[in-house]
């Protein structure tokens, strides 16, 4: 879904809810409202939600469970932020808004998507099992709150042959 700035306060507040809930501080990767208002404002950035029962349109019936964030630059796609509140982990909402994102992608004519990780982050799975693939490695990208460094991996996965 991607909807004008004026129309998706309860969304971002949804988002929001994701956000303080899914990320381990130690990684610093949870983004504030205001990045996540700021983004919004860009036609190229959009959104997923996924509901607790896996719907897409998220209303105040259902609790929201997770969200997507991701960019387009042309033909390619890349997904900037993905989670899944901890205590809805392991269901398959994250493969099925993972599946939503790269079909709403393939529909808008994207060519390839693209993602940055962590290595040994265990997201890394599911996304091996969509078909993502590593293309580059940057050494010690991350610095964990406790010092330590961790590889960045970048994978991509190919759409369609455009
Ligand atoms: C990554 C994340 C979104 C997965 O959400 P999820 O709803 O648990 O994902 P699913 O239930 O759809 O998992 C699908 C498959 O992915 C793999 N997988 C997902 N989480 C896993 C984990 N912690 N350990 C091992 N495999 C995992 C498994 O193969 C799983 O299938 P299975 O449960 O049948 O074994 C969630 O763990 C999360 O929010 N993590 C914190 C934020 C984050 O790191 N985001 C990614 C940044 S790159």
């Amino acid at each position: 879904m991607s909807l004008g700035p004026m129309d998706h306060d309860d969304d971002i507040d949804r988002i929001m809810e994701v956000m303080a809930g899914a990320f381990a501080p130690e990684y610093g990767e949870a983004w504030n409202r205001r990045q996540i208002t700021d983004a919004l404002l860009l036609p190229s950035t959009r959104y997923c939600l996924i509901g607790a029962r896996g719907s897409f349109d998220v209303t105040d019936d259902e609790p929201v469970a997770g969200f997507a964030l991701t960019r387009a630059i042309v033909d390619e796609e890349e997904l900037l932020l993905f989670a899944v509140l901890p205590q809805y982990r392991r269901k398959g909402l994250g493969a099925t808004l993972l599946a939503e994102v790269i079909a709403r992608a393939r529909s808008r004519g994207v060519s390839r998507m693209f993602l940055e990780m962590r290595r040994n982050n265990p997201a890394g799975k599911l996304y091996t099992g969509f078909g993502f693939q590593n293309i580059g490695v940057r050494p010690g990208y991350y610095r964990t709150a406790g010092g330590q460094r961790l590889d960045a991996l970048t994978q991509e996965l190919q759409i369609s042959d455009k």
